[in-house]
This record gives C-alpha cells, structure tokens and sequence, in this order.
C-alpha cells in the first residue's frame, strides 16, 4: 500500500496536458459491444478505472489489444455470454453500462450491481424504468441484474430526474431496438455527446444528445470505427483549481474551454484569473480568494465531481462561503479531512458553510473517494508543511499520472510505501 506525501506551499506554474475523460470511457468502451466489427479508441485515460471495463470487455471474450497507453482496438464478436459477475463489477460504478450495452447487443443481460464512490443511496430504478419501456423483463435475483427481451422495440421515456448513468443505459439499449426511443429529461453532460458521436461514427441514428430530448432511431447493424475520447472535464477543473488555491499560473491544455465555463464563472467571482485559448485556459492568481457561494446541478450548471475541490479553494477566501450539493446526499464526506488541515467547514445534511482561514497546515489524512482525494491534494499542496494522504487508489480510478502532472507544475509530492507494521495496525486497530 502507498500514500502520498505533499509538502505544501509551491504555486504550481507552468503547463499541464489534460487527459482522455474517465466518464466519457467507461461508456464508450462497454458501448463497443454493440458493433460488428473492429473499434479503434483512441485517447483513453491510462486509470484504473477505465483499465477495469478493459479487463471486463476481455474476461467477456472480446479480442482487446492495446495498441499505446491511450488506444485501444476492440473486438467484440467473440463475445457470447452476456454475464458480468461480482468480482469484476464490485470496484466501479460504470459497470453498469454492460447492462445497457449487452441487452442491446443479445437482448439479454445478467450483471451484477455495480460499486462504486460511496455518495449516499445510488439508485438504478431510471434504468430499469427505460429498460422495461424498451419491452425488457428486470428482475433483481440472487443479487444480479438479469434484463431479458424477445425483441427491443422503441418508446418514449420520460425520466424523473436528470441522470447520467440512465440517459447513457438508455441510450445504449435503444441503439439498435426496432423503432423510435425518445428520452426525456435526459442529462446533457459533455460525455453523453461523446457516447452519441462514438455510436452515430458506428452508424447509429441518434440526435439532440446535449439537449434534454434525445432521438434514438434504432438501426440493424454497427459497423467498427475510430473514434477520440473528449479531454476530461473534472480533470481540468481539479487542475484549475489547483493553480488558483496555490496562487499559481498554469497553462490547461487539450480542454474543450466551453466544458470548463461554469467552473471558470466561479473561479473569476472567487477573484482568480482565467484566459481562455481554442484548446487550453490558463489560471492565474496574484491578489487575495473572495467568498462565493456554489450550487452544484446537472450539466451545464456547476459539476457535483468538481464540489469537495472547490471546497478546498472556498476554504482559502476572504469570508463566508455556501456550498449547496444537489445531486449526491453524501459527498461531504472529506470535511472531516478538511477540518484535521484547519479548514473551517460546517455542514448541514447536503449545505456546508466554509468559514475562509489564512491557510492551511499539513496533517495525515484519509482519501473517502475520488473527489475527495483530489481535493484532499490541492489542500495538501497549499499547506503548510507536510500533508500524508491514505487510500490513494480512490484517486488513482480518475486522475493518469497525477503525481508526474503535479511535479512537472512544480509541487512537491511523493508517493511512499507505506510500513508493513504502520498497515497492520491500519487494518487491525
Ligand atoms: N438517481 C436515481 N435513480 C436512478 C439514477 C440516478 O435516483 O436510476 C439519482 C442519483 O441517486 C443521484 C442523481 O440521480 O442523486 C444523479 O445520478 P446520476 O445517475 O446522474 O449519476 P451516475 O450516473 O451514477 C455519474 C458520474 C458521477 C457523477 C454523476 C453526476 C459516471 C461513471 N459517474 O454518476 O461521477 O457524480 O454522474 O454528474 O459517469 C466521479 O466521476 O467522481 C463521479 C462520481
């Protein structure tokens, strides 16, 4: 087992290259299913989480080959048995998508419940209401996910409330059903437009993705294709962040800057500086953090992946912060990690009040999940002194190569095996 150890105080400087994004490769890659053919993704992010659907796709049977570190070919026509077990579902949230891509592909599907950050309850029942809309029999039986259909044909569904995981399941099931699927209320994250792009480069039929109305006319057959995963939008907010709380000035490059604006509007009340280029914003901050208040909402308002981030940053201003979250009932879970650094952060069920302090100190720390982890870093590199932080693979399922990123922007961090006797008593009290 590893930690980090970050010794704090350098503004990061200088420029970072943003990666494949995770949310948008943990659909495409299992939508591969769906095709008859060869699929070349290219500019997959090298994390543990995307290497995870990877190892799935392959124990299914698909011919996988790695062609680099951010492009892979997939095979799918071996694959006969439309069966996801617990061991390789248990770790991640996304692979739920195999539900949404098998039944499309043999019009059946048995997959164990996904895992996952622990953000509060996480529901599946608005992908299984637009499974059974597409004609699809869901039971629940023996703690699997069986989903079976004579033939998919498709229908309207409205969906009652905006999410991510249900709009991409539905999406992926209706693909090649018989007919019109038109989802309602669907969510508008960029990565659901890149999974539309990657199925309509297959030869899908599939509109208004990025709108809340999306159009799915079902086709026979996908065909292979080559297709580039969009730059990930939460690694770059993270960056963003990162360069503001250190007082730095870094260059984001590879980032679609219209995916990163509710971000930036935030970032420039807080009084930092933010440039924007084709493909890159640049972050910069001389003067002092102001107060803002946040409300975290499906795209495009303020992303929920980018809240205990900010937190970090709201806890560096001048005054009185409100962060209200929206979409999960527990992603507070790293104030108390927060307040261990001298955070002042009060929360009250899904609204926390982050009084600003001068700064903050070095202390060992605990990553909850991804998020947290990452904003357990940026407080790490503005503190004072040395900052420990355990359970470093929340943050590793999201972040390539956060360590050799952050020390070529200038920070001082380090990745140190922990001692056999400091994990027994970890793990034994
Ligand atoms: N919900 C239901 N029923 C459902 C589905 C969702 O009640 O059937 C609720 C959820 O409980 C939540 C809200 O609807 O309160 C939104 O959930 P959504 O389905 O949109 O979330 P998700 O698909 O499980 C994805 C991302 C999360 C991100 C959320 C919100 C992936 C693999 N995960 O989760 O990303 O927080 O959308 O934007 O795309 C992360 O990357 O760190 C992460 C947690």
């Amino acid at each position: 087992m590893e930690k980090l150890v970050i010794n704090g105080g350098n503004p990061l400087r200088g420029e970072v290259n943003i990666s494949g994004a995770k949310n948008a490769a943990v659909a495409i890659l299992p939508a591969s299913i769906l095709c008859d053919g060869v699929c070349r993704i290219e500019n997959i992010p090298n994390i543990s989480d995307v290497s995870a659907i990877i190892r799935i796709l392959y124990e299914l049977g698909a011919n996988v080959r790695m062609i680099d570190s951010s492009t892979v070919e997939i095979d799918p026509r071996r694959i006969s048995k439309p069966f996801v077990p617990h061991d390789m579902t248990r770790r991640m949230r996304a692979s739920y998508y195999f539900i949404g891509a098998m039944l499309g592909r043999f019009s059946k599907a048995r997959v164990a419940p996904p895992g996952g950050c622990d953000l509060g309850v996480r529901p599946i029942d608005q992908h299984i209401k637009g499974f059974e809309a597409l004609g699809a029999n869901v039971t629940i039986d023996s703690g699997m996910v069986d989903v079976c259909a004579g033939q998919l044909i498709g229908a309207p569904v409205y969906l009652d409330m905006v999410s991510v995981g249900a709009t991409v399941n539905i999406m992926l099931a209706a693909v090649r059903a018989r007919g019109l699927t038109v989802i309602e209320n669907a969510a508008k994250e960029p990565h659901i437009v890149d999974l539309a792009n990657f199925l309509n480069s297959m030869g899908a039929d599939i509109r208004g993705a990025g709108t809340d109305v999306i159009k799915i006319h079902g086709v026979n057959r996908l065909t292979g294709t080559t297709y580039s995963i969009i730059p990930d939008q939460i690694e770059a907010g993270t960056y963003m962040i990162a360069a503001a709380a250190t007082g730095g000035d870094v260059l984001v490059k590879n980032v679609i800057p219209k995916h990163l604006e509710s971000i930036s509007a935030k970032l420039e009340e807080c009084g930092v500086q933010v440039e924007e280029f084709d493909d890159a914003v640049r972050i910069s901050r001389v003067g002092s953090l102001q107060k803002c208040n946040i409300k975290t909402m499906p795209h495009p308002g303020f992303p929920t992946d980018m809240q205990p981030q900010i937190a970090v940053l709201l806890s560096l201003a001048e005054g009185t912060s409100i962060i209200s979250e929206s979409i999960w009932d527990n992603r507070f879970r790293y104030v108390d990690q927060l307040t261990h650094m001298g955070a002042q952060i009060q929360v009250d069920g899904k609204v926390a009040v982050v009084d600003g302090v001068c700064e903050l100190t070095g202390a060992p720390v605990c990553a909850p999940d991804l998020r947290a982890g990452a904003a357990l870093v940026i407080a790490g590199l503005t503190a004072k002194g040395i900052t420990e932080i355990e359970e470093i693979h929340h943050i590793e399922r999201g972040y390539e190569q956060l360590l050799e990123k952050l020390t070529a922007l200038g920070a001082n961090i380090h990745r140190v095996k922990m001692l056999p006797q400091i994990i027994d008593k970890a793990v034994n009290g």
